[in-house]
């Protein structure tokens, strides 16, 4: 493990009030995931669906091979769906429950390496890994054009990136029903597919992209929202303050008012093969 670990990650000329609030909120995501580790396989079916759909993509094209990282790996559905074994996994997640049970799950899965650390500032060697994967997580990181060049950092040249990342277009059903009950919407917004496919850095370039809509279908409009908490994802991106109960109670009969008993979430996925150049 130690032959991937950077002892120094390099100092960025950020202010320390940006610091701080990277930190905390960084920590305030970790804490919401930390909560649902144990349950996230139960719960996160839309999750499992996209992590299986990236790795058939994956499959078509390419076999993954020597170090591969997955960022936001969560309780490790990629490496668990990965059948080459010429691979040396390092499964990177912000939160420690999480890490925790992706150890237990793949335990017997070949060699796994686990790091808490954050994908802004991967504290990994340059040019070290061969591959990066990632499913559902980089939505959670604010900035883009940041979060790629720490990728490109890391990956060797010539290798690849595949990417399944949440956009903004989903749950737009949730953010009118939230305009039209008179409140600003506390669901996230997400960068849109244009910020992570066109602000790639000089050393990356686009071979693939793809968008697709995964549908999750509630009983009722409590069990839609839940969907979201129990997978450990209704961490607040903008600070917004907890749901109260006449908003919540408002916002249900918004909800009702334009879709009916129509329950639904449409996920939209954007999924990317991203490479990096070689010497
Ligand atoms: C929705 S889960 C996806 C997990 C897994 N990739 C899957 O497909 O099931 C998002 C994961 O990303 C992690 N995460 C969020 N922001 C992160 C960051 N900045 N750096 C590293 N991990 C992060 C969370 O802790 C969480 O485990």
């Amino acid at each position: 493990m130690n032959t991937y670990v950077r002892a120094n990650v390099t100092p960025r000329l950020v202010s320390k009030n940006k610091i701080e609030n990277e930190w905390l909120l960084a920590n305030k995501i970790a804490s919401g995931f930390d909560r649902a580790a144990n349950q996230y396989d139960e719960f996160g079916l839309i999750q499992k669906q996209v992590s299986q759909h990236l790795t058939r993509l994956i499959a078509c094209q390419s076999v993954l091979s020597g170090i591969v990282l997955d960022i936001g790996c969560g309780t490790g559905a990629l490496a668990s769906l990965n059948c080459n074994p010429n691979t040396s996994w390092i499964n990177l997640d912000l939160s420690q429950q999480m890490l925790k049970v992706a150890k237990t799950k793949l335990e017997n899965n070949g060699e796994q390496n686990f790091v808490q650390a954050n994908a802004d500032n991967l504290p990994l060697l340059d040019s070290s890994v061969d591959n990066i994967v990632s499913s559902m997580a980089l939505q959670w990181c604010k900035e883009p054009a940041k979060t790629l060049s720490e990728l490109a950092r890391v990956l060797k040249p010539n290798g690849d990136i595949w990417l399944a990342i949440m956009v903004e277009s989903s749950f737009s059903n949730l953010h009118m029903a939230w305009e039209n009950a008179g409140y600003p919407s506390k669901i996230n917004t997400f960068p849109d597919e244009i910020q992570w496919t066109s602000l790639l850095p000089q050393s990356l370039y686009l071979t693939e992209k793809q968008s697709k809509v995964f549908r999750f279908i509630g009983q009722d409009f409590k069990a839609l929202l839940s969907s979201i908490t129990a997978v450990g994802a209704s961490t607040s991106l903008q600070d917004k303050k907890p749901l109260q109960k006449t908003e919540y109670l408002k916002l249900k009969q918004a909800y009702s008012a334009l879709y009916a008993d129509h329950y639904y979430l449409d996920y939209h996925v954007v999924f990317a093969r991203i490479k990096k150049q070689g010497c």
